[in-house]
């Protein structure tokens, strides 16, 4: 992978943590230009330039862009990685925490992406890819607003890469199983248990232990390595067999 990204610029979405934090490292190692969208600087000192960003606001989108243009003339990449979680199951999940979710986890990837195209369109080899989740296609407990954020990004997905490959702009995703990241160790500080609930969100992947942050960060840079231009609308599974295994008598 070094220097398969040198020259090329990229854009990651939740660049301070995690998932995000680990794609920005791997881009930077292989020679990409990074700059990390986010609420927060996070980790990516060193690694990425933070633009400060909210993506569940048109404003602080479009003011993220602004400053970007001022830095860029093209951008290749962009990784659509930012999300937040959400539990609960159908009769718990009232209108105010749909309207979050889904404003971020879904309106998210297409206002970023709605104000990146501009610059896409100046690449020759630009790439969009989107972190979705294992839930979008297994129905897991107390994750309706989550799932179905994460269905939406998946459907959402094949659609741009359908509008966007006359443009040769790929379009892809990738649906990790649990990672270990941040996100993770703050749903299990919340739990009675964390070392149980930790053992059981393990045992629920096929091979017992959770997905690493560089596992996906090294999905994401295959979809969107240069090398791969004719990879567009495919859902890479990150997850262990997750989705697809039934590994127990
Ligand atoms: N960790 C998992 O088990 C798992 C599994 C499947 C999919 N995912 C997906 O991976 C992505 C990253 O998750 P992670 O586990 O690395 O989480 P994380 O919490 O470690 O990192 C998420 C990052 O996104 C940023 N962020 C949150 N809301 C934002 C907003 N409105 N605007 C800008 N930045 C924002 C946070 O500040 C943080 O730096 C998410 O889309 C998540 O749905 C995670």
């Amino acid at each position: 992978m070094a220097a398969d990204f040198d020259g090329l610029t990229a854009v990651v979405t939740g660049a301070g943590s995690g998932i995000g934090l680990a794609t920005a490292r791997h881009l930077a190692d292989a020679g990409a230009t990074v700059f990390g969208l986010d609420l927060n600087a996070g980790g990516m000192d060193g690694i990425a330039e933070w633009i400060s960003c909210d993506i569940g606001s048109t404003e602080s989108v479009a003011a993220a862009f602004a400053v970007l243009g001022t830095r860029l003339d093209t951008l290749d990449i962009l990784v659509n990685n930012a999300g937040i979680g959400a539990i609960g199951s159908v009769d718990e999940a009232d209108d105010d925490e749909w309207t979050k979710v889904l404003n971020i986890n879904v309106i998210g990837v297409a206002r970023v992406t709605r104000n990146a195209l501009p610059l896409l369109r100046g690449s020759s080899n630009a790439a969009i890819v989107n972190t979705c989740s294992v839930a979008a296609s297994v129905g897991l407990p107390k994750r309706v607003i989550y799932g179905a954020s994460k269905g939406a990004v998946q459907a959402l997905t094949l659609s741009m890469a359908a509008d966007l490959i006359s443009e040769n702009i790929r379009v892809n995703c990738v649906n990790p199983g649990t990672a270990d990241t941040p996100w993770v160790t703050r749903l299990l500080d919340q739990a009675v248990d964390p070392r149980a609930e930790r053992e059981a969100l393990e045992q629920r992947q096929p091979n017992g232990r959770l997905v690493t942050a560089d596992e996906v960060a090294s999905a994401i840079c295959y979809l969107a390595n240069p090398a791969q231009r004719s990879t567009t609308g495919t859902i890479l599974a990150v997850d262990s067999g997750m989705h697809s295994l039934r590994v127990s008598h």
